[in-house]
């Protein structure tokens, strides 16, 4: 195994989630840039059915695949019967997204049933297929440890937390029970980019305050939101490091942040620099307890094993981002302030 570009053009790949957020992106990156890959999405799409946090059960949506070409199989990862549709394909490459995201469902059963039972099956298909596989991990398995988190220092604080812990442990196992596997865990710190809107509030803060502003209401922040600090990660980066991590020089779990802490407040800041906006900050109190206060990732094995660069500050990833938040708050009259503004400075 070794940092090598590879073609996905006539190669088979599996995108579990693939009507999420990171796995959508991951779909249409192949697609526009392997245009003869074929991709096959497994994903059961969303329901009507929430969980007792009034969130859907899951966010897959068909807008997040407007424009791909690919396979789509609408399945549950919890159904053997439906994992048997994959049988009909052989895969070069898997990359397992799908789970329960949502980091507030407490339903300690149903989330290591969806996040831990599933991946089993999901190694027994790349095993079957010869496949690397590539899954999601993520920074929820430190909890509460302190800044920078790395590996070996986790202490999951909620059931989410501690299924991805558990992915991670198995992967491991199987890791060293089949040495000619490629089996990479990315620890995905706070992801924010296009396709992330149908995760409703589970989504980021930068579209969540991106919406908020151009409806011209003040950003609503926890109180001392410049002191809550994230390693924001942009979508480009995430898929950078999926691609990279089919070639790792070492199987294992990485963290994917940039490495540098930024706090809320600033994003909201940016934002207001981008929408050319002024308004005030509305500060109220964290109703949440065991709150993460500051979160940053150590990617120094990153860079080393899979060749990982970030290449977006917070400030370059809303910049990106700015058009599609746009798009999404679908009012012509935000295109206005957005040219408005362009053409002030
Ligand atoms: N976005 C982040 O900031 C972040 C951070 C850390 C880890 N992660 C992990 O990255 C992966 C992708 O996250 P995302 O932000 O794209 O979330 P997402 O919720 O948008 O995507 C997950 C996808 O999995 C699908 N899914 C859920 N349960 C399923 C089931 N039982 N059967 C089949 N499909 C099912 C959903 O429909 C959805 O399309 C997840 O594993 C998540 O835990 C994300």
């Amino acid at each position: 195994m070794s940092k090598k570009t590879i073609d996905f053009n006539n190669k088979s790949i599996l995108i579990t989630g693939g009507a999420g957020f990171i796995g959508s992106n991951l779909a249409f990156h192949l697609q526009d840039n392997y245009p003869n890959s074929k991709i096959v999405i497994f994903d059961c799409f969303r329901s009507d059915e929430t969980f007792p946090n009034g969130n859907l059960k899951s966010f897959g949506h068909y807008k997040n695949l407007i424009g791909f070409k690919g396979d789509i199989i609408c399945g549950n990862i919890n159904s053997k019967a439906d994992l048997t549709l994959l049988n009909d394909f052989k895969f070069d490459y898997v990359f397992h997204q799908a789970a329960i995201s949502d980091t507030r469902v407490y339903d300690q059963e149903i989330i290591m049933e969806t996040n831990v039972n599933s991946f089993y099956n999901l190694l027994a298909i790349a095993k079957k297929d010869r496949a690397a596989i590539v899954y999601a991990s993520s920074a929820a398995t430190y909890g509460n440890q302190p800044s920078p988190q790395a590996l070996g220092k986790e202490n999951p604080e909620n059931p989410y937390g501690f299924s991805k812990y558990i992915m991670d442990q198995i992967a491991i196992r199987y890791s060293m029970e089949n040495p000619d596997l490629t089996i990479v865990g990315l620890r995905f710190f706070n992801v924010y980019g296009p396709r992330e809107y149908y995760k409703g509030n589970t989504s980021s803060m930068v579209i969540q305050l991106g919406l908020q502003i151009l409806d011209g209401k003040a950003p609503r922040l926890f109180n001392n939101s410049n002191q809550i600090l994230r390693d924001f990660i942009y979508i480009d980066d995430v898929i950078q490091a999926n691609i990279k991590a089919c070639t790792p020089m070492q199987n294992g779990t990485y963290n994917v942040g940039t490495g540098i802490p930024r706090n809320f407040q600033e994003i909201a800041d940016i934002l207001q620099k981008e929408l050319g906006t002024d308004l005030e900050t509305e500060y109220f109190p964290n109703p949440h307890s065991g709150y993460q206060m500051n979160t940053q990732a150590d990617i120094s094995s990153t860079v080393r094993n899979l060749g990982f660069e970030p290449n977006y500050s917070l400030e370059k990833g809303i910049k990106a981002y700015i058009p599609e938040i746009l798009r999404m708050h679908g009012n012509d009259i935000s295109w206005l302030i957005y040219k408005i503004k362009l053409l002030r400075f």
